[in-house]
């Protein structure tokens, strides 16, 4: 690894690649994508599109390739066809893993990863660096700007209070909120969450709910989840997705009285 290369990434967090293009105001574009495995095909001529600034809900039932979803757009599965576009002109299908999260997308999976060990402050400061490497921070000196960035970041997941805390020692939702924080350290354009109020209590749900609305606007988020009241709580357009394909789109109250929704969900 080339240290100098490093320190570079960690201190020019917000020069990422070429700006997106969102002329179209479409983030996202996911079009008859398929994913198999072992001829079982998990995603089955998928199509979506994701507006900029938007907060889009995905539900579905267990198995529906809702997280192969977030795999084919984060590169850690390849389609066996189709198109993925972020903006108009980064082809998501050509980028590895760590370029397509340069490019601007975070993905926040459903278990907490964060450093137990260090603090609130520290992890946020690691996840500037671009990667989670300790070296980072090592040879890293934080710049005004980078301090302010914490700060906000800070108060955005509502951990202020918590700065010096260690990780390991954060109730559940604070961990997801500081992983949420710190991806959020790299300025995602578009963040991925899956299964964020899973195991939650209801007031950090609440907060959760707060947490991602605000959230939108600025970034685009896509939240999987089947927790009904929740995303009942901060949709506005709903995805439903079964056997692989799009079921039924549009609001909460469409998509629950959609006939074919009511039946993959009673048979469930
Ligand atoms: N790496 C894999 N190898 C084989 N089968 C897989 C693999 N990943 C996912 N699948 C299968 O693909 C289907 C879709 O899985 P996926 O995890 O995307 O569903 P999901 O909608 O996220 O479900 P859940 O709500 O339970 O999280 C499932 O039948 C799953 O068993
Ligand atoms: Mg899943």
């Amino acid at each position: 690894m080339n240290v100098g290369r490093l320190l570079g990434q960690g201190q020019g967090q917000r020069s990422r690649a070429p700006k997106l293009d969102l002329s179209h105001n479409i983030i996202l574009y996911l079009e008859d994508i398929s994913v198999s495995f072992d001829g079982f095909k998990a995603l089955n001529n998928l199509n979506l599109y994701i507006e900029a600034g938007e907060l889009r809900c995905i539900i579905g039932p267990n198995g529906a390739g809702k997280t192969t979803m977030m795999d084919v757009i984060t590169g850690k599965t390849r389609p066996d066809v189709g198109s993925a576009w972020f903006g108009q002109t980064v082809d998501l299908l050509t980028l590895s893993e760590p370029e397509i999260a340069a490019a601007g997308i975070g993905r926040k999976f459903q278990k907490p990863t964060v450093f137990p060990n260090h603090s609130v402050f520290e992890n946020l400061e690691l996840a500037m660096a671009g990667d989670k490497s300790v070296w980072k921070t090592l040879i890293a000196k934080l710049s005004g700007e980078q301090l302010g960035r914490i700060d906000e970041v800070l108060k955005i997941i509502g951990l202020t209070e918590r700065v010096e805390a260690l990780a390991g020692g954060l109730s559940h939702g604070q961990k997801q909120w500081l992983e949420i924080g710190m991806l959020l350290m790299q300025d995602p354009e578009l963040l991925l969450v899956d299964e964020p109020v899973a195991g939650m209590t209801p007031q950090e749900t609440e907060k959760t709910a707060e947490l991602l609305t605000s959230l939108a606007g600025k970034h685009s988020v896509v939240v999987v989840e089947h927790d009904m009241a929740f995303v009942r709580s901060i949709a506005r357009t709903v995805t439903v997705l079964h056997q692989g394909s799009v079921l039924a789109e549009g609001s909460m109250d469409q998509v629950q009285n959609d006939p074919k929704v009511i039946e993959v969900y009673l048979g469930d």
